[in-house]
């Protein structure tokens, strides 16, 4: 008899104390595989540094998740719930913000405005 459990894809590992998993990313600009089956976890109320040497592939990752690039396999979790944004504004509606490396930030605002810019937070008062 057949298990039937090795006929359903495995689904990934996420624990509850995760806030943004990413699975299997891989993406290829023509023969430079730059990604290759990337996991990373980002837990709740944590702050990650992520280094690499130059063309490592650390913005092509950030640009994958905030919908500038489309990746080749892979997914994004967020507190475990599967997403894939279709550009900036799905990923800025939905709580991911990125500050670009290429210098195109307001230079005079704070990185906190820049990840806000044009969307301010506001309250009942507006
Ligand atoms: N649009 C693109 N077309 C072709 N190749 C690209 C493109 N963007 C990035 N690459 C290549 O992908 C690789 C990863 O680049 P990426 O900019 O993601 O690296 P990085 O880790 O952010 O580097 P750095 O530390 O210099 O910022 C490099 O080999 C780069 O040349
Ligand atoms: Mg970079």
């Amino acid at each position: 008899m057949q298990d039937s459990t090795l006929l359903t894809p495995e689904k990934p590992v996420i624990g509850d104390d995760v806030m943004l998993a990413i699975r299997n990313l891989s993406k290829s600009f023509g023969r430079n595989r730059v990604l290759q089956h990337i996991d990373m976890d980002v837990k709740k109320g944590s702050v990650m540094g992520l280094m690499g040497e130059n063309g490592a592939g650390k913005s092509t990752m950030m640009k994958c998740l905030f919908g500038i690039k489309t990746r080749d396999e892979g997914q994004f979790y967020l507190d475990g719930k599967e997403v894939s944004f279709a550009g900036p504004k799905d990923a800025l509606e939905n709580g991911i913000a990125m500050v670009h490396q290429e210098l195109n930030q307001a230079l005079d605002r704070s990185v906190l405005d820049n990840l806000f810019l044009g969307r301010y937070p506001t309250t009942s008062l507006g």
